[in-house]
């Protein structure tokens, strides 16, 4: 194998990675919010709450794996040095800060409000969930138009 299909390989896999985080991130949100989370407003039971949890908890392994591929990605792509003053770093950062409050959301916002469902109902923890699923779609958008605006 040749250094530059090594470094072609790297890419791909890098890419590979950073795109199957996103995507779970997105479905993570989807299935909270329009199947997990809905069923435990109808009295379901326990089970559902600990299946929200848990998918709340994978969100943030594939929200965390998703950044770690997106930063090895920048310097596979247009570069740290390029990240300031570009369309393309605007996007990118977009994109980021999208991320960080998506993680925020999921620990710090859902995750209490599928616990507290019991006392306050299920109002906030389908609007958390709704907001997530809404911002991970922009996150997507916001990123593919990286490579085509930028
Ligand atoms: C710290 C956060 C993130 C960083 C640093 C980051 C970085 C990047 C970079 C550098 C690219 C390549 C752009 C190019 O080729 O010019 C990219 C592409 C992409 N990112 Fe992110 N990203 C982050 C978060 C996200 C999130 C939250 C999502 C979606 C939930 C996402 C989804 C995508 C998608 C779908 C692509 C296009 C990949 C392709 O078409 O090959 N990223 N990202």
């Amino acid at each position: 194998m040749k250094g530059t299909d090594v470094t072609i390989l790297l890419d791909w896999l890098v890419r590979y990675g950073h795109v199957l985080g996103a995507t779970l991130w997105v479905g993570g949100y989807a299935v909270l919010a329009f199947l997990i989370v809905p069923r435990i407003a109808q009295g379901t039971g326990e089970a559902f709450v600990h299946l929200a949890i848990a998918t709340v908890r994978m969100l943030t392994y594939t929200g965390t794996l998703t950044m770690g591929f997106g930063l090895i990605l920048i310097t596979r792509t247009n570069g740290f040095s390029n990240l300031f003053g570009s369309t393309w770093g605007s996007f990118i950062i977009a994109g980021s800060v999208i991320a960080i409050v998506l993680l925020g959301i999921g620990d710090g916002a859902l995750r209490p409000a599928i616990l507290s469902i019991g006392k306050t109902g299920d109002a906030p923890a389908r609007c958390f969930a709704l907001i997530g699923f809404v911002l991970a779609v922009l996150a997507v958008g916001v990123m593919t138009g990286a490579m085509f605006i930028g």
